[in-house]
């Protein structure tokens, strides 16, 4: 059995004052809700006093990105470490606004997953293809490449330690969602892709969906029995949908 993850990704949203606000609005909202597991991924800056106040509620914290190396010279970059410390279990990799705007690649997502493995955070990473790729007919191309270079070196062994996303490119912040059906293939495809790396554990797996999904789609996408959760962008950053959301049942 794979427990659904709703996850909110926040990206560029929300001062640590508004993280507070937040925080005390949807902790009473989810709590005593253990079927799901509700994380919640603000920007570095929030992550401290994001952690402080769900500490022994059902709310994790993640992050939205890490740096692979651990120290040294690099300047404006964040570690793993770090941000264990501050209480995360789970980090963003390879979002498609990093690999489009921050020059992320398959490669750079693969150090950054083992990164996350050596802090003991949870990596949730995210695979997806563009628009022109699915128009092209492309689309189990772009996420075989992804899937194989960015999750290249692992075995068996680790497949309890990390989340898919998929999240097409040409529906995140569109308010275009996949349909159902649409979504149902990638994810069945991506299931194909992880047991060639993890055997018979690839069933174990979660994969979440992640573009525009709403309070008024998630049921039906969450229908979807390769479909394990949601990542959240817009429709996450209000108390009353993110609850709606993680109630979708
Ligand atoms: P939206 O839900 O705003 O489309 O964003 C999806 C996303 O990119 C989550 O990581």
């Amino acid at each position: 059995m794979r427990k659904p993850i709703m996850a909110g990704n926040w990206k560029l949203n929300k001062t640590p004052n508004e993280t507070i606000v937040f925080v005390e609005e949807i902790k009473p909202l989810l709590a005593g809700l253990n079927d799901v597991e509700i994380v919640i991924c603000p920007p570095f800056t929030s992550i401290n006093v994001a952690t402080y106040l769900t500490k022994n509620t059902n709310i994790k914290i993640g992050a939205q990105n890490l740096f692979w190396e651990k120290s040294g010279a690099f300047t404006g970059e964040v570690s793993g470490d770090m941000l264990k410390e501050l209480g995360c279990e789970y980090v963003i990799v390879g979002h498609s606004e990093r690999r489009q705007y921050f020059g992320e690649t398959d490669q750079t997502v693969n150090k950054k997953v083992f990164a996350a493995f050596a802090a003991s955070l949870t990596p949730i990473v995210c695979v997806g293809e563009t628009l022109q790729e699915r128009e092209a007919d492309k689309v189990e191309q772009a996420l075989s490449a992804q899937i194989r270079e960015g999750l290249q070196g692992l075995n068996a062994k680790d497949h309890g330690k990390i989340v898919i996303a998929y999240e097409p490119v040409w529906a995140i912040g569109t308010g275009r969602t996949a349909t159902p059906a649409q979504a149902s293939e990638a994810h069945g495809l991506i299931r194909g892709l992880l047991g060639e790396i993890f055997g018979e554990a690839a069933q174990s797996i979660r994969i979440q969906y992640g573009g525009s999904v709403k309070p008024d789609n998630v049921k039906e996408l969450m229908a979807q029995s390769d479909i394990d959760g949601a990542l959240i962008g817009g429709a996450a950053l209000k108390a009353d949908s993110f609850e709606k959301l993680v109630k979708y049942k």
